[in-house]
């Protein structure tokens, strides 16, 4: 009964009825949603947007509507039995022995079971769709460098919110919360320009790598083929291969690359937030016994084999803002889709496949050099890059210029097209930017972060900088013509 009487001074003027509907229709729709979620064995992110941002603020509204309309109802009956006047009726009388107010209820009913199916068909298809990678990649505009690097990787078939959110309720909500935050900063145009990498809470690798890839599944080696090419006028083929002992777990045993990543073997370190300058790594095995190796190019050395003993008692303590961290896959493929090409990778890809033509003299050389210079936006970079390459066979090889007008101009278009897909000057992210932790591209980057001879145990014994340790080289940089005709002579 007392349901009842709350719910009749709610509804009593249109307003409150008004209010109330809209308030129980919301919260009846976050408590199913949220239950709906959290039983649910698919993935909708996004949701969040729609169950704790849209549905509160309505929620909210209704919850006004319906204080609006008891204040309005209490003025009205405080001023009613002032001047003793009888209530007006607030709603209509329904006479449902009248013929046209039955026809009536019943359409009006009907419409308003359509209404509710097609908002909740509606609402479903609108979660599918933000967890698209459409909504993520291409409505969302902060996030074209990423969806364009994404393009090209392996893993391009792959949903974004498989390898960013994943399953288990504490990075469901972790999604939500920052799901969120990120369309606050987008509405208030206050996001980071570029996106910070390495991502801080990205989910656990052992939550979403390794659902499709396991330890256990790395044996043994793997060749690799790296084709580059020379600045040369004949822009000659160059292979580097490579027996990359991969390795892994077997057995109970582990080798070779992915010991790392071997559940017996623990390695965290500490370093700066961007992961880049590590200063100490500590190795926990499966007995609990600890090594542990110290940065002696630590700015802060707490043990630095150079430092004095003053030095060394003054830098106890390590950097305050500096982090600990586990291994596991993304410390060495921090790149596995998100590909971003240096400018040789770049060009050299596009020579490979043919697209840009081996035989035009110099383009490696004259490829490079457009795409290494400042440019100020997309559209610039394209048209110049274009223009660049046509004026520098028009002013040094003529002749060719004439009888390789086509290949110049694709040549020019490719070249552009390749800026234009790792340099977004709109969100500030060009050449180098995300940095690639796999192999040693340059001096301390990628495992010579660990794998160099500063990093020490206190009796002086260096993380292994052994090659032979990660790989054969067994080609380096010789012509293509002349490793196919080696191969031949040995067959
Ligand atoms: C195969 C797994 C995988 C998929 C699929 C994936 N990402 Fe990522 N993404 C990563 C990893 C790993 C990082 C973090 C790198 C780091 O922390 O160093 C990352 C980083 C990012 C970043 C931060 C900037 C950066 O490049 O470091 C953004 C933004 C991002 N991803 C958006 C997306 C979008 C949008 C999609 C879908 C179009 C997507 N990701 C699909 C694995 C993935
Ligand atoms: C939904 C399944 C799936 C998930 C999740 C996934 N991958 Fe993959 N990955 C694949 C498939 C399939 C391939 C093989 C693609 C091919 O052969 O072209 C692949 C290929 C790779 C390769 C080899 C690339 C190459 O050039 O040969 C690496 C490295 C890799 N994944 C790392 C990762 C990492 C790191 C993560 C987590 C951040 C991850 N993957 C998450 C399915 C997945
Ligand atoms: C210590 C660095 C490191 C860690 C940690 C690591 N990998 Fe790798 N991984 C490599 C290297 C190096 C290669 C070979 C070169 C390459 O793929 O470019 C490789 C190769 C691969 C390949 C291709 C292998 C093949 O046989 O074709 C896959 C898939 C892969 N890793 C997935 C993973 C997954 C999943 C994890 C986490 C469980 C992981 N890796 C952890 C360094 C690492
Ligand atoms: C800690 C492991 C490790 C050590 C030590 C190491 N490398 Fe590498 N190296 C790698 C990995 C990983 C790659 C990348 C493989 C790939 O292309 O995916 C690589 C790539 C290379 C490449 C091919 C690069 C290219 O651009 O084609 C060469 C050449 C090379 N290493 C030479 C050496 C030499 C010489 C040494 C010893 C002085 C050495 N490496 C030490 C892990 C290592
Ligand atoms: C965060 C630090 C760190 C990074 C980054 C790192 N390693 Fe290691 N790695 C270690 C430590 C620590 C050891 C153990 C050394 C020891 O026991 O002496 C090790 C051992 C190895 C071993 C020997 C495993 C065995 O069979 O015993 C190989 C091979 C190796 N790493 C390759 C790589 C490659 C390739 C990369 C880059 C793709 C890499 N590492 C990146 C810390 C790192």
């Amino acid at each position: 009964m007392r349901v009842q009487r709350f719910l009749i001074t709610l509804t009593r003027s249109p307003v409150g009825l008004i209010g109330t509907i809209l308030a129980g229709t919301c919260g009846f729709l976050i408590v199913t949603l949220t239950l709906w979620e959290s039983i649910g064995t698919e993935q909708h992110p996004y949701l969040g947007i729609i169950t704790y941002m849209v549905l509160p603020i309505f929620f909210t509204i209704g919850l006004v509507l319906i204080f609006l309309g008891i204040r309005r109802q209490n003025k009205k009956r405080a001023r009613l039995s002032e001047t003793g006047e009888i209530a007006e009726a607030e709603y209509p009388v329904v006479d449902l022995n009248d013929d046209r107010t039955r026809a009536w209820l019943v359409s009006a009913g009907a419409f308003g079971v359509m209404a509710a199916i097609v908002i909740v068909m509606g609402t479903a298809k609108g979660v599918e769709y933000v967890d698209s990678n459409a909504f993520c990649g291409e409505t969302c505009h902060v996030m074209e460098p990423e969806f364009t690097a994404y393009q090209r990787s392996p893993h391009a078939r792959v949903h974004c919110v498989e390898c960013h959110v994943g399953s288990g309720a504490r990075f469901f909500l972790k999604a939500k919360v920052s799901g969120v935050r990120q369309v606050y900063r987008l509405w208030t145009n206050s996001y980071d320009r570029p996106i910070p990498t390495p991502v801080q809470d990205l989910r656990p690798a052992s939550a979403t790598c390794e659902h499709c890839h396991w330890p256990a599944k790395f044996v043994g080696d793997r060749t690799q083929v790296n084709d580059k090419f020379r600045s040369d006028s004949a822009n000659t083929h160059l292979q580097t291969i490579l027996l990359v002992h991969v390795g892994g777990e077997t057995m109970g045993e582990s080798a070779g690359i992915h010991w790392h990543v071997d559940p017996a073997n623990q390695v965290t370190y500490r370093s700066d937030p961007s992961r880049e300058d590590i200063r100490e790594v500590v190795l926990t095995r499966p007995d609990g016994t600890e090594k542990r190796w110290f940065n002696s190019a630590d700015p802060n050395p707490r043990w630095n084999a150079n430092g004095t003993e003053e030095e060394h008692a003054e830098g106890d303590e390590p950097i305050p803002t500096d982090i600990w961290r586990t291994m596991d896959c993304a410390d060495c493929h921090n790149r596995p889709t998100h590909v971003y090409w240096t400018p040789e990778q770049a060009i050299d890809q596009a020579l490979l496949r043919g697209v840009v033509s081996q035989d035009l003299p110099f383009v490696r050389r004259e490829g490079l050099r457009l795409l290494k210079e400042e440019w100020g936006s997309t559209e610039e970079a394209v048209a110049g890059i274009f223009e660049g390459l046509e004026a520098f066979y028009r002013e040094s090889y003529p002749s060719v210029a004439a009888e390789m007008a086509g290949e110049i101009a694709t040549a020019g278009e490719v070249v552009g097209d390749l800026w234009a897909t790792n340099v977004f000057p709109q969100m500030n992210v060009t050449w180098g930017t995300y940095p690639d932790h796999i192999g040693h591209a340059g001096f301390k980057s990628g495992c010579l972060r660990c794998h160099t001879s500063s990093m020490t145990t206190e009796d002086g014994e260096a993380v292994s900088t052994d090659c032979s340790n990660c790989h054969q080289v067994l080609v380096m940089d010789r012509p293509a013509a002349q490793v196919r005709l080696t191969a031949e002579a040995t067959d």
